[in-house]
């Protein structure tokens, strides 16, 4: 039935309307800057119409049920990325401004009404955009407010400090609290994640320690086995067993995040004519840019495609294919000698995406190998998808993201500062007020500081 309304309606409003372009796919020419432009513009604006936190009375920041809070952190990451790509800057405004909000009352992305579920996954994402920031010169926030690489490093900090070697010779959990489900998965997009901010705060700051945690967590994650010899990456494995089991299960942002660190890598050994270390994370980069065609159709092929989409994606992974993209685009300058081989698949995944910008208004189905057959399914994960891909066709390998050292403006701490121990500034007693994003606003969540710094945790239906 829902089908049957929803290719009706378009025809209906058009004739409504007198408009003929209500349903056609999004055109896009490669050859053309503008035309590029303007086919991001209309995949940014399907998505922000899901957004209504610039409102009045609304939280900026926040995504509507049943996107998570993590999903908001990365849609715009995709908008500073956007204004990258694109030098428009019409969304800026909804984007500081929902950045700046969600900080949280340590400025370091873990605010109160998001305890209750927060991942170090959920928390780095935030942290990938405001590295985004500094690295492109994106407006930074006026003076007073925090600052895009002083948030970052402030989330580098706060997770740094979770590294438990108690288990499994080191690594992340899942959960940042222990009390959370799921704590004893230590998964990949977690120390995959804090990996990719470590190595790009290496490249922007010079700081050794940084270099020196994503070593670490790199060597870590081969040596337990979630980076397989053939550089596939495994969803997580389970501090239970010290780590001897595995969830096998690739998803396309882990090989994403770990390649784009790689290239980080790779380039800060190089510009410090480090052969022995440039070799090494050559390597790296080559291994993961070549295991990335599980991630496309039919293997080998050139459009970016999921498991997932034989069946039915959940929202999470709706939105994969965006950083997927996002981190392939981002590799380029850094890593030049993945050039051809990234840009021959962005390209013709970005063209297969905007035919499938085929639904009403424009809007963008998920299923990228199925042409101009709209594949019924929209929402901001499918949107972003678009969105980046396309975007990442502008990419230009001279365009290397900026570092203290080449013209960054971004400032972090003075040393010492955001040097802060989890275990001191989070374990307070805190209530989280009712009526969040999370829609069950009927949950009250009392923390409890215990004798040995452990959080005890309480629920209760009110
Ligand atoms: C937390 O929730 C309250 C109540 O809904 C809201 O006013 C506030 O803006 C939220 N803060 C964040 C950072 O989302
Ligand atoms: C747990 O795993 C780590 C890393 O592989 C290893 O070094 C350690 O010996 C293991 N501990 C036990 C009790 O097996
Ligand atoms: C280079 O390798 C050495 C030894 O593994 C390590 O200590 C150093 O941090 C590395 N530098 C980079 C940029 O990876
Ligand atoms: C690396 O080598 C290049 C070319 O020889 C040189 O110009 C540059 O100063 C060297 N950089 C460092 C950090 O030694
Ligand atoms: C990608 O498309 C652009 C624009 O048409 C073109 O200049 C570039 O050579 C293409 N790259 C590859 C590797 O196909
Ligand atoms: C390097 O970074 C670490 C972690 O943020 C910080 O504690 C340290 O002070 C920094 N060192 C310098 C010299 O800035």
């Amino acid at each position: 039935m829902e089908g049957t309304i929803q290719s009706w309606r378009p025809f209906l409003l058009a004739f409504l309307l007198g408009s003929q372009t209500v349903r056609a796919s999004i055109d896009l020419d490669l050859s053309s800057t503008d035309s590029i432009k303007s086919a991001a513009k209309e995949a940014a604006k399907g998505m922000l119409s899901y957004y209504t936190g610039y409102r009045p009375g609304d939280v900026p920041g926040n995504i509507p049920d049943p996107y998570y809070w993590w999903e908001a952190g990365a849609m715009f990451g995709a908008m500073v990325e956007y204004w990258y790509y694109t030098g428009d800057s019409q969304w800026n405004d909804w984007t500081t401004q929902a950045l700046l909000h969600q900080t949280g009352e340590d400025n370091d992305y873990m605010p109160y009404n998001q305890t209750r579920s927060m991942g170090n996954d959920d928390q780095i994402f935030w942290a990938f955009t405001v590295m985004s920031a500094a690295e492109t010169k994106y407006p930074n926030p006026p003076q007073g407010q925090p600052q895009w690489l002083e948030l970052a490093e402030n989330v580098f900090n706060s997770q740094a400090a979770r590294w438990d070697t108690s288990t499994c010779g080191g690594g992340l959990h899942w959960q940042a609290y222990e009390s959370l489900g799921g704590w004893h998965l230590k998964n990949s997009i977690s120390n995959g994640g804090l990996f990719n901010v470590a190595s790009r705060l290496a490249l922007y700051t010079g700081n050794q320690t940084y270099a020196d945690w994503a070593n670490k967590i790199w060597d870590w994650c081969e040596g337990i086995g979630l980076i397989t010899d053939k550089y596939d990456i495994y969803d997580n494995t389970d501090s239970k067993n010290n780590c001897t089991t595995f969830d096998r299960t690739q998803h396309a942002y882990l090989p994403a995040v770990f390649m784009h660190g790689a290239a980080n890598m790779y380039s800060l050994s190089s510009n410090a004519n480090d052969t022995t270390n440039t070799t090494k994370w050559k390597k790296r980069v080559n291994g993961i840019t070549n295991a990335l065609s599980a991630f496309f159709y039919p293997q080998n092929k050139n459009i970016m495609s999921q498991p997932c989409e034989v069946a039915k994606c959940n929202v999470n992974e709706q939105s994969f294919k965006a950083y997927l993209a996002r981190f392939m685009g981002a590799t380029v300058p850094l890593a030049p000698f993945t050039q051809d081989r990234i840009m021959t698949k962005i390209n013709a995944s970005a063209q297969a995406a905007a035919k499938q910008c085929n639904g009403p208004d424009n809007k963008c189905g998920l299923r990228w190998t199925d042409g101009d057959k709209y594949d019924d399914t929209t929402g901001i994960g499918e949107q972003m998808s678009a969105l980046e891909v396309i975007q990442a066709t502008l990419v230009h390998v001279d365009s290397k993201p900026v570092s203290h050292n080449t013209g960054g403006t971004s400032t972090g701490n003075k040393p010492g500062i955001g040097d802060s121990d989890e275990r001191n500034t989070d374990v307070r007693t805190r209530d989280v007020t009712k009526g969040d994003k999370a829609g069950a606003g009927i949950l009250v969540v009392l923390f409890v500081l215990a004798p040995v710094g452990a959080l005890v945790f309480l629920s209760e239906m009110v």
